[in-house]
């Protein structure tokens, strides 16, 4: 590739909020409403943060074979994910070099090269400019690369996952994910091969600020006031077997799940130890769902012993994994925030399948997976929509000027309440709030950085 051209912001770049006391806005236990509702603030989070650290863009099997590729976004940037004709994944702007317009209008598909819908300039999927429709018209050499599509020059998969980051100083990869890797291991490794496929998703737009969904994302104590139609429904037959949610009717902080930050703004939070540790654990803690009965008794009919470790593949994982600033592992889900515009985000809820690598019966694999549909659809229909009618009336509650803090002190100042580990990360019960402030200290730092931003072309 050819050098890195830079975009360090100049001080002006930043408009208003160089003005902004970062400090007087984010404060050890609230947060002031302005982060969520003002225009130029969330202008500068789509290049500090969405830009400025690692951001999930897509997974690799949306994109499993040569010439595949994808549309995302990159905050509010339009990008073509690709797996170029040499096998290697990039993160093009979807953004032709001629007068700008969207260069790929699909939303999936598979192609060597690229042709403008406006004047019918062709790229490689390399970015590179193939040629231009009657090029005598034009005085300069059009093999100049600065003519050739920008790409994001940091795109690195973790076992599947693909994130990427404009930020030449930001940690390499791995170590930005440090402790949560572990956590994203197990939650592969559970599955035949350590693998999922992404299918399709359920996709939700709320009128609210982005941060509201990741504010949520480890939030233990709202389950059981905003989800109690759905963990009353999901328990309402279930006699001793308490259903996944029931562990936080009365009082959830006696139960052995607990949440966990572990830097850079991500956290977990595990409520497997909540579970038996037998086959069919997970399963048993699955609502009910059309059909699950019969495919109970087929499975026992057909795998004996085996039955319910393989009924537990179609079980959801009990674990929230979340990786600031717009990624979540939920379920069996793979959840994504992309932000709209300061009031407006796309919730995305991905469904995973498991793979056929030998280990598991041919015609279970099939059968697990339409279970996991099943099992799937349940929380996003029943349960997320419970989360956004929060988002958004927040938003409107934040509406109010005078009224100008959220609080986030649940735990805070509490001695011994918490526990911070040797590796820094930091375990406290469900329900602390102790997973935003740490998040928010990330935020805060990247909003006061001056990232050090760059793209590139090819050469
Ligand atoms: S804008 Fe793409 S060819 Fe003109
Ligand atoms: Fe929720």
């Amino acid at each position: 590739m050819t050098a890195l051209e830079k975009i360090n912001a100049p001080p002006t770049r930043l408009g208003g909020t160089a003005l902004y006391d970062w400090d007087y806005l984010v404060q050890d236990d609230r947060a002031h409403r302005l982060i969520y509702t003002d225009p130029a603030i969330f202008e500068a989070e789509m290049t500090n943060i969405f830009g400025g650290t690692w951001t999930y863009l897509a997974h690799e099997s949306e994109i499993p074979n040569d010439n595949d590729f994808i549309t995302r976004r990159l905050g509010l940037r339009p990008l073509i994910i690709v797996r170029d004709s040499n096998g290697k994944i990039r993160a093009l702007y979807n953004r032709c070099t001629h007068r700008g317009t969207t260069l790929c209008r699909w939303d999936k598909g598979n192609t060597k090269s690229f042709q403008c819908p406006y004047h019918g300039w062709n790229f490689l999927n390399t970015g590179k400019l193939r040629g231009v429709p009657w090029p005598e018209g034009y005085a300069e050499d059009m093999r100049d690369p600065k003519y050739n599509v920008a790409q994001v020059p940091r795109v690195e998969s973790y076992r599947g996952f693909i994130f990427a980051t404009l930020n030449m100083d930001a940690l390499p990869f791995i170590e930005h994910l440090g402790p949560i890797a572990k956590i994203i291991d197990e939650w592969l490794d559970r599955n035949p091969g350590g693998k999922v496929v992404v299918c399709e998703a359920n996709r939700f737009r709320y009128k609210g600020n982005w941060k509201l969904a990741y504010d949520n994302s480890c939030d233990g104590y709202h389950v059981a006031y905003s989800h109690r139609s759905l963990l009353e429904t999901e328990n309402r037959f279930a006699g001793e077997n308490a259903k996944g949610m029931a562990y936080y009717r009365n009082s959830p902080d006696t139960q052995p799940m607990y949440m966990r930050y572990t830097g850079h703004g991500n956290h977990f939070k595990d409520k497997r130890p909540n579970l038996e540790k037998r086959p069919g654990g997970l399963w048993a803690l699955e609502s009910a769902h059309p059909g699950m009965e019969h495919y109970e008794a087929e499975f026992i009919a057909r795998y004996g012993d085996r039955a319910f470790a393989l009924l537990d593949l179609a079980g959801s994982e009990p674990v929230n994994i979340n990786v600031f600033p717009n990624f979540s592992l939920l379920g069996n889900h793979i959840q994504v925030f992309e932000p709209v515009g300061v009031e407006e985000t796309n919730a995305i809820w991905y469904g995973t399948m498991i793979v056929d690598d030998g280990s598991v019966p041919a015609d279970a694999v099939t059968d697990i997976n339409a279970l996991r549909m099943r099992t799937q659809e349940g929380f996003p229909n029943f349960g997320e929509v419970d989360d956004i009618a929060n988002f958004e009336q927040i938003q409107r509650g934040l509406m109010a000027p005078e009224d100008e803090w959220v609080y986030m002190n649940r735990g805070f100042g509490i001695p011994d309440r918490a526990k911070t580990h040797d590796d820094g990360s930091i375990t406290a019960p469900a329900t602390d709030e102790a997973f935003m402030r740490e998040h928010f200290k990330e935020w805060k730092r990247l909003m006061k950085a001056r990232p050090n931003l760059a793209i590139q072309r090819e050469p």
